[in-house]
Order: structure tokens, then C-alpha cells, then sequence
């Protein structure tokens, strides 16, 4: 901490405020001690409030920056692989061959879930979102593993971490073959993250089924790329509902429902719903025209993004990917994926959009990928909270380790003044 201070002057109060340097990223004005001047800070949307200290995860928007414990995206996502990356966020360090395996053995470990979990599955409707049924069943693990609940026991986390890492894929595939009638199909350890859940997703008691490589690491890439994206709305939530002191498996359940919002985790499925609408290569100068229309609410989904104002380090990553992807399931050509991807350059092209930095984000590339993978519009949520999973747990296990508040925002009241009970007769 430096000597650095600030000043805030109201009425007759003046108030001084130390002034904190991270290693990277904008100083912040400690603000804690404001409430005993009798005044609150108000920020809704937290435009401007660090809500906390970490050492996960730093974006610079501008710059398009991002880093995993400092490593920058690009490399981690073209040099490492998935797991590599959980144990990264989750211990701050790269693994060397001999953790990296006893920690791929662990998870394994834990790829099925309880039989009892099955149940579960028939207590829902067919056609229930997958990530509804993904909020119910991930909370209700805390009903199963009693046995690491304890948040102050350091070893009970990382038993929490390690199943909620190695479990997600097979409930989440499990979504998916429950939505269309199909067994499901226990999880292969002697296959990699990304094939096995490919191979549980697409796989049958009946036909096994061997994943095409490249569309195994474009899988990965997405996880990597979705892994953490330091204090968005789900990490967020994760870490409030944890600073009450709620065991993970709950808490993290709270960052799948935060995730499912369409401003959030639902923009891929956005995106390839709004490319349905499309429908058709000549259709897209009308859309362009109503995305540049300010009287039409209508946007171009998968456009732009609140952080990143230049362009967003993952896009760059999947856009190559997506279209490695195409090439190797033969649909380069298929007019769905043409038209998506002259909808990519007429934008590129396009002065309203260039003007405004509005580039195509993560979210088109990936849902575009994931859907020539053969996965359902419905599950791009899902995948992404599979992902997003080790970024939560990270944070929770950050929070938890070191010294926390329970999370208490207060507000500006704007509602009535204190009045008197009315009689429901003497009401009019
Ligand atoms: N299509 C057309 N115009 C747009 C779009 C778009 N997708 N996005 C922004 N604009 C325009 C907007 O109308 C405004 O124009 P003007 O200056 O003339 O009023 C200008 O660009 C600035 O927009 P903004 O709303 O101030 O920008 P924002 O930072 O508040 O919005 C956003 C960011 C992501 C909400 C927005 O770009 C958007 O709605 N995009 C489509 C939805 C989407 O793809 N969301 C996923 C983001 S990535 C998710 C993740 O990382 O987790």
C-alpha cells in the first residue's frame, strides 16, 4: 500500500482514503471506512466498485487483455488443455508433470455421480431447459457429500472443487440425454476431459462412439476460453451467496442461475437464434439496417461487449477454431454457416459497426462452433457453465481461504416515509 491518499469533501465533512494498487489494473479508493461519516457510496450495476482482492483472473477491455493467473488467453488455449487450466486458476500455479497427473487421476475419481442423482431426472419434465434441470441437480450434490462440507476445512474444499469439476460434464450430458429419451451413458476416465463429455453427450449403450480430434480440442478451447472472466455477474453471486458461509455446491448452483440470463451466459444461444431468424444470405442487409436503426431494439446478438472495446482476446482464439471446425464436419459450404459468416464481414465492413468497435465476440464463434459439433442450441448455456464452473470455485475458494465479510450492499431508499396502518374499511 502506498502513501497515496484521497479526498471527499461534503458539507462540512472531509473524509481521507487510503488509495490501493493491485499489480495490474486501475488503483481503487478504499471506501470501507465511509459509513462512519453516515454516508454510503451508490453505484448500481457496479460500474465503478471493486467488490474485492483477487489473483485469478485481469482483464484490460482496451488493451484486450486477458489473463488466467497471468498467463495471456491465446497461450493458455493454444499450448495448454482444460484440466491444465483448472488446476491453474484453482492453485495459481501451472502444474509439472507428476501434479498434473495425480490431479487428472483425482478427477477421474469423481466422474460419476451418486445413483441416487438419477432420480432426479425423472422429477422433470422432457422438455424442461437443461438448465433448470442444471440449477436443481448441481445444489442438491450438497445432499450427497456430506463428508466435504465443511468450508474451514481446507480439505473439504478441495474435495468440493475436485467433484464439482469431474461431475459437471456428466450432468450436463445428462441434460441432454434425458431431454431426448436416451440412456445415459456412464463417464470413460480412460478419455480425455472434452472426449469423454462429447462421448457421453453423443454416444449410446449401443454404438460407441470415437470424437474427431479436432472437434475434441475445439471443445477444450472452449472451456479454457469460458473458464473465468474475473467479477461478472455469476462470480459474483457465487461469492455473495459463499460469504454467507453456504456450502460450494449451492453456491455454485446460485452462479448457474445468474449464468442462464440472456445478458449473460444465454448470449451464444442468442446468437444462433438470431441467425435462424436470418434465416437466409439475402435477408442480411435488412437485419444490418435494423441493428443501425436507434427507433429498433433489435441488435446484431453476438456483437460488441461491455469490457472489451477493441476486440476480445477469446474471439480471436475461436474464430479460428470455429472455422477448423467447419472444415472438418464438411460444412463450410452449408448455407446456415455462409450466412453466418458473411453476416462476420459485412459487420467487419460496415462503418456504423466499425466506428463503434462493435467486433463479433466470443459468443458468435462459439455458438457457431458448437453448433456444427451437433450440440443443441439449448445446451450452449450449459457448456458454458460446465466451463465457468473451475472460475467459480476458484473464487469461492479464494474468498473463503483469507479473512471475508458476509456480502451486505446497502441502498439509497427512495419509497415512503414512515406512516400510520390504515384500516382496510378507511382505505379509498
Ligand atoms: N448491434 C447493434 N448496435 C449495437 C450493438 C449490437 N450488438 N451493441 C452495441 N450497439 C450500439 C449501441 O446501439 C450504441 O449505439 P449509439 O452509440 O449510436 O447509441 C453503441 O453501439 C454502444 O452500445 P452500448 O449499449 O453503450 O454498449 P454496451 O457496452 O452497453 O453494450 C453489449 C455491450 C454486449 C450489451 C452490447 O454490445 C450488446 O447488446 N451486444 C449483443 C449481445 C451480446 O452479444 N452479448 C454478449 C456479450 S459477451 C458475453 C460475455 O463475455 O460473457
Amino acid at each position: 500500500m502506498g502513501d497515496k491518499k484521497a479526498q471527499l469533501s461534503v458539507g462540512d465533512i472531509t473524509a481521507e482514503f487510503d488509495v490501493l494498487s493491485g499489480t495490474l489494473g486501475p488503483e481503487v479508493i478504499d471506501v470501507s471506512s465511509l459509513v462512519k461519516t453516515g454516508y454510503f457510496t451508490y453505484d448500481p450495476g457496479f460500474l465503478s466498485t471493486a467488490a474485492c482482492e483477487s489473483k485469478i483472473t485481469f482483464i484490460d477491455g482496451d488493451a484486450g487483455v486477458l489473463l488466467y493467473r497471468g498467463y495471456p488467453i491465446d497461450q493458455l488455449a493454444t499450448k495448454s488443455n482444460f484440466l491444465e487450466v483448472c488446476y491453474l486458476l484453482l492453485n495459481g500455479e501451472l502444474p509439472d508433470a507428476s501434479h498434473y497427473k495425480e490431479f487428472c487421476k483425482m478427477i477421474n475419481r469423481h466422474t460419476m455421480v451418486h445413483e441416487q442423482i438419477r432420480n432426479f431426472f425423472n422429477g422433470f419434465r422432457r422438455d424442461a431447459h437443461p438448465m433448470a434441470i442444471m440449477v436443481g441437480v448441481v445444489g442438491a450434490l450438497s445432499a450427497f457429500y456430506h463428508d466435504s462440507l465443511d468450508i474451514k476445512n481446507p480439505e473439504h474444499r478441495a474435495s468440493s472443487a475436485l467433484r464439482l469439476i469431474a461431475k459437471m460434464p456428466t450432468i450436463a450430458a445428462m441434460c441432454y440425454k434425458y431431454s431426448i429419451g436416451q440412456p445415459f451413458m456412464p463417464p470413460q476416465n480412460h478419455m480425455s476431459y472434452a472426449e469423454n463429455f462429447l462421448h457421453m453427450m453423443f454416444g449410446t449403450p449401443c454404438e460407441e462412439i470415437t470424437p474427431d480430434p479436432v472437434l475434441v480440442r475445439a471443445l477444450d478451447k472452449i472451456f479454457i476460453l469460458h473458464a473465468d472472466h474475473e467479477q461478472n455477474a455469476s462470480t459474483s453471486t457465487v461469492r455473495l451467496a459463499g460469504s454467507t458461509g453456504a456450502n460450494p455446491f449451492v453456491c455454485i448452483s446460485a452462479g448457474i442461475a445468474a449464468l442462464w440470463g440472456p445478458a449473460h451466459g444465454g448470449a451464444n444461444e442468442a446468437a444462433l437464434n438470431m441467425l435462424h431468424e436470418i434465416g437466409d444470405i439475402s435477408q442480411i442487409g435488412k437485419y444490418i439496417e435494423r441493428a443501425k436503426d436507434p427507433n429498433d431494439p433489435f441488435r446484431l446478438m453476438g456483437f460488441g461487449h461491455r469490457v472489451y472495446k477493441n476486440y476480445d482476446p477469446r474471439a480471436k482464439v475461436m474464430r479460428q477454431t470455429c472455422y477448423e471446425v467447419l472444415e472438418a464436419v464438411g460444412l463450410r459450404n452449408d448455407p446456415f454457416f455462409k450466412l453466418a459468416m458473411e453476416l462476420e464481414r459485412i459487420a467487419l465492413e460496415d462503418d456504423y459497426f466499425v466506428k463503434r468497435k462493435l467486433y463479433p465476440n466470443v459468443d458468435f464463434y462459439s455458438g457457431i462452433t458448437l453448433s456444427a459439433i451437433g450440440i443443441p442450441t439449448n445446451m450452449f448455456t450449459v457448456i458454458f457453465a460446465l466451463a465457468r464452473t473451475i472460475g467459480w470455485t476458484a473464487h469461492w475458494n479464494e474468498m473463503i481461504s483469507s479473512p471475508y465479510r458476509l456480502g451486505r450492499p446497502r441502498q439509497l431508499y427512495t419509497g415512503p416515509t414512515e406512516r400510520k396502518f390504515v384500516d382496510m374499511h378507511d382505505r379509498v
